[in-house]
């Protein structure tokens, strides 16, 4: 391998990842020697796949869809965070040869909430739809920032209730059904259902907004997602969707890496132009 550190992403699908292009920005920002690819990784190849890369010299992956759950399996070392989501997005090579795997979704998601769009997480009440593997990965760093409550809410109650029992030592969780929600609101509703993906919305009833309250979700797409739509519909303040996300999960990949923090800022205003060209 050339002498230039080796980074990529592993995915499947891979094609239209925007991975390389804002780890490019982030290596040229701060001056840093390296290369990043995209590679299509099928789940049955990543173990081979993984192992290839880290013994031809590479320094750090990404995984994303579907091998976040193989990457957890894979690192012999985890952050609590990643631990605790069972899912792992950032597998970074060690001096002493370990393999660190860390998830950097939640803080990501938190970063880009609190510092881009100036909403404080602090003593609020939070509802989060979905209780995947999204859900799990963003939990432990939503509880660090010290909500009044976090509520999970799935259309599968038992997972929500399961979900939010791994996490009650932490903090403040509940698990329920979206009728459970009746007579409740909430001052932030994430999104963190796969249902964009195919242009639904979770069974939402009006009112679950609670006034000045915003909406957040965590996928992204070239226009409003049906949750975004809705939050606009309910008047949050704020009703937004997950390029910042991804631009702060990949400044925190980087940082593990390299131990330089990226501005994300420009780059996320890059991506956001040229989303509203497309
Ligand atoms: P991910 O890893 O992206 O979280 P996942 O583990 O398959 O994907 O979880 C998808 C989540 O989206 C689940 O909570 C799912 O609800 P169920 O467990 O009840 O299936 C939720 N979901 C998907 N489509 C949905 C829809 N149209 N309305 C509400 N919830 C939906």
């Amino acid at each position: 391998m050339s002498q230039v550190d080796q980074y990529a992403v592993f995915g499947s699908p891979i094609k239209h990842s925007k991975s390389p292009r804002i780890h490019k920005l982030f290596a040229e920002q701060t001056q840093q020697a390296m290369q990043y690819s995209a590679e299509l990784v099928l789940a049955e190849q990543f173990s081979g796949a993984v192992n290839a890369f880290f013994a031809q010299g590479g320094r750090g992956l990404n995984c994303t869809v579907p091998l976040k759950e193989l990457a957890w399996e894979y690192a012999d070392l985890r952050t609590e965070r990643a631990e605790l989501a069972k899912a792992v997005n950032t597998l970074a090579f060690q001096g002493d040869g370990h393999i660190l795997g860390d998830n950097t979704d939640g803080i990501g998601l938190v970063a880009d909430i609190q510092n881009n769009h100036a909403i404080s997480l602090q003593q609020k009440r939070i509802l989060i739809l979905g209780a995947g593997g999204a859900s799990r990965g963003i939990i432990l760093p939503i509880m660090g920032e010290v909500p009044v409550s976090i509520t999970v809410v799935n259309r599968t109650v038992a997972k929500a209730v399961t979900l939010a029992n791994e996490f009650k030592h932490k903090g403040a969780i509940t698990g329920c059904g979206y009728a459970d929600l009746a007579g409740q609101s909430f001052d932030l509703i994430l999104n963190a259902t796969s249902a964009s993906l195919s242009d639904e919305l979770p069974p939402l009833a009006a009112g679950l907004l609670a006034e000045q309250g915003s909406c957040y979700d965590l996928a992204y797409a070239n226009k409003a997602t049906a949750f975004v739509h809705w939050g606009h519909e309910q008047q949050a303040i704020k009703s937004l969707d997950g390029l910042g996300m991804l631009v702060e999960q990949a400044a925190e990949a980087f940082y593990v890496w390299r131990g330089v923090r990226p501005y994300t800022a420009a780059v996320i205003q890059m991506l956001e132009a040229e989303r509203n060209l497309s």
